[in-house]
């Protein structure tokens, strides 16, 4: 399927996180093929340049600043002003902003980072999709995409807040799908593995022992990681619900 594919012409999709990494490339693929795209992160800047790149290649996209970090209130406010910027119904949400955090022991991680990271990787997801999913399922339609990670799957020693959120939003995939699969809305994750993104370059001491292991010996692409969330996110999935898809070179395999 070529990214200039037009299967999610007539779609409208937010995507979280995607002033950076790997959610510019998701938000680029959905626009490239057709859908209205919704950029969103706390830089205006990064947000514009995004809508900017996409509407010089032909696409549409529209920016709404988010705090994701910042509680109840804000999701809220995000949610509504996302669809509001859609034209009033979101038939696609990605959620892709996550904090990243660096292998730390245990006892040395400050209980104010443990908060930061459940808020934006669990508690922001779980807020949206409770904004969202019931406008969706009373339409009968639409499709939710949980940008999950291979680290979800696994342990490693200093990521158990990473790596936990990460297993939480597996998780809530296969809860959601069973609750609102049966009105319509398709709910699933891509689970990839590390991807050659500007802040993966932060963990390469840590990720080079890992590729030199895997059946691809690289990592992926993000272009590579968002055309598996085009395919989810489309009608090409249509009877997909509750997987966790690895676009992981074969990680998870080995
Ligand atoms: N990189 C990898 O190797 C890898 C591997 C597996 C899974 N993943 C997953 O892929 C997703 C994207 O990761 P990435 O590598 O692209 O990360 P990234 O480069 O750090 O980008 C994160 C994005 O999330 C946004 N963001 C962060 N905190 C936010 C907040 N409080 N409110 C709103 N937006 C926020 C950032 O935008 P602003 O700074 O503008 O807010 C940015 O657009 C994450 O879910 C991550 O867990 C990544």
């Amino acid at each position: 399927m070529s990214p200039n594919s037009t299967r999610l012409e007539g779609r409208t999709a937010l995507v979280t996180g995607s002033t950076g990494g790997l959610g510019i490339a998701i938000a680029k693929r959905l626009a490239a093929e057709g859908a209205v795209v919704v950029v969103s992160g706390r830089d205006d800047a990064r947000g514009a340049a995004v809508v900017a790149d996409i509407r010089a290649g032909g696409g549409d996209a529209v920016f709404v600043v988010a705090d994701l970090g910042a509680g109840q209130r804000e999701v809220h406010r995000v949610a509504r002003a996302a669809t509001d910027a859609a034209g009033g119904r979101l038939d696609i949400v990605v959620n892709n902003a996550a904090t990243l955090l660096m292998p730390t022991p245990t006892a040395d991680i400050p209980m104010q980072t443990l908060r930061d990271a459940f808020e934006v990787n669990v508690f922001a997801p779980f807020l949206l999709v409770g904004a969202i999913a019931p406008e969706m399922a009373e339409r009968g339609d639409g499709a939710i995409v949980n940008i999950g990670s291979i680290t979800g799957l696994r342990g490693a020693a200093g990521s158990a807040i990473y790596n936990g959120t990460k297993a939480v939003i597996h998780s809530f995939t296969k809860s959601w799908a069973d609750e609102f699969g049966p009105r319509g809305v398709r709910v699933n994750a891509v689970a990839p593995g590390p991807i050659a993104t500007d802040r993966q370059a932060e963990f390469a001491d840590h990720v080079q022992p890992v590729l030199d292991r895997l059946p691809s010996r690289r990592m992926s692409t993000p272009a590579e990681v968002a055309a598996a969330v085009a395919f989810l996110a489309s009608d090409d999935a249509a009877n997909i619900h509750g997987a966790v898809l690895s676009v992981d070179g074969g990680w998870s395999a080995v």
